[in-house]
């Protein structure tokens, strides 16, 4: 049966009266010296934290920074925890011992906990035993982390199949944002970022896809390709344990790069003139995710700040996601130029190139 996704919103929920809530969020944030960088996908969660906690119900947020598979002290959720008690002044940190307590049935009193990393809890395993577990100490799950959707996690997927399921307000508000395919726009992707890996199967979509024009590369991604055609990039960084081919269909092919202690740090002058002379040309809408060259180290950032203050200029509909390029956009105050910023990096392309997410599909929602 087809499921009207806007028909689960968790404001469809009749009574939410000291209702325990497993709500997954995603704070998965760039941190520097212990200071959050980029607030956004934080504040974006508070509107469905507010109506919870203001419905009566009992609320458990959940969610997972960086990638660490057990505990350690540098990824631990207690580095946001100041920063949400200014917010919600009841709320409360229950760290790892306390939150294993909690997944194995204790009774805390309170009605807004933040838990520990979800990372340090095996949330990655396909053990559906595992998630079944975790759920029986909940009444109803929210899934207010579009922007960690694209993964099949206990916390993002698998805890669904146990529990009501409900959406967050900014998880309908990104899906009914980015699924402009409906309305046939033509897309010009910018995909920058470190890795090819996770990108490749997205890359490969979006070239079957005929309403993706075109497709421009940058960083890592940019190196590796570079380097599959032939393109000597020296010593400079590429995943060297994929070794799939990137077929050359709708790429824009740019060799003008900046080298520096024989890496590629970011692209050139000439390569910029020839991004910019494809982006003029072209009047669909602009997808931009990931930086193009090495941003944290000056002046390795001009590529990616020439393009950003381009792009800011143009008329036509820009849409940016991704927390490194968000932060970057920030620093540089022009973020608010941007037509619509989304929550997700990985999530929102993994949205596009799919048209939809596994929470999605396998509860049959429809949009
Ligand atoms: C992201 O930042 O893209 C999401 O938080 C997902 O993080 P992950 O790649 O570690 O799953």
């Amino acid at each position: 049966m087809q499921k009207i996704l806007s028909e689960y919103l968790i404001d469809k929920v009749k009574n939410l009266k000291d209702k325990k809530i497993f709500l997954r969020v995603d704070y998965n944030v760039p941190i520097e010296k212990n200071k959050i960088k980029e607030k956004y996908r934080i504040l974006e969660s508070f509107k469905t934290i507010d109506y919870l906690i203001k419905n009566g119900a009992r609320v458990f947020i959940v969610s997972h920074l960086g990638d660490p598979e057990k505990f350690s002290k540098k990824y631990s959720l207690q580095i946001l925890y100041p920063f949400l008690k200014n917010k919600f002044k009841d709320i409360e940190f229950l760290d790892f011992k306390k939150t294993k307590e909690l997944f194995n049935g204790k009774e805390f009193f309170g009605n807004i906990f933040l838990l520990e990393n979800i990372r340090f809890f095996n949330d990655k395993t396909k053990n559906l035993n595992f998630a079944k577990n975790i759920a029986k100490n909940f009444q109803i799950y929210v899934n207010e982390a579009f922007s960690a959707s694209h993964r099949e996690h206990i916390s993002t997927f698998l805890i669904s199949k146990f529990l009501p399921t409900y959406f967050g307000f900014r998880f309908y508000e990104e899906i009914k944002n980015l699924s402009f395919w409906k309305k046939n726009k033509r897309v010009l992707l910018i995909l920058g970022g470190k890795k090819i890996s996770t990108k490749y199967p997205l890359i490969k979509n979006f070239q079957k896809d005929p309403l993706v024009k075109k497709i421009i590369l940058g960083g890592g991604i940019l190196n590796y390709y570079l380097k599959s055609i032939g393109f000597d990039i020296k010593n400079s960084y590429y995943e060297k344990d994929f070794n799939k081919k990137i077929s050359s269909k709708k790429i824009l092919k740019i060799t003008d790069v900046v080298f520096y202690k024989n890496k590629i740090v970011d692209i050139g002058s000439r390569g910029l003139e020839e991004i910019f002379k494809e982006i003029k040309k072209f009047n669909g809408i602009t997808i931009w995710n990931g930086p193009i060259g090495i941003v944290e180290q000056k002046p390795f950032d001009e590529g990616t700040k020439k393009l950003a203050i381009f792009l800011s200029k143009r008329k036509n509909f820009k849409i940016v996601g991704g927390g490194d390029t968000l932060a970057f956009l920030e620093k540089i105050k022009i973020l608010n130029k941007f037509n619509y910023i989304s929550t997700g990096g990985g999530a929102m392309l993994y949205f596009l190139a799919y048209r939809t997410l596994p929470i999605l599909k396998i509860g049959g929602f429809s949009f």
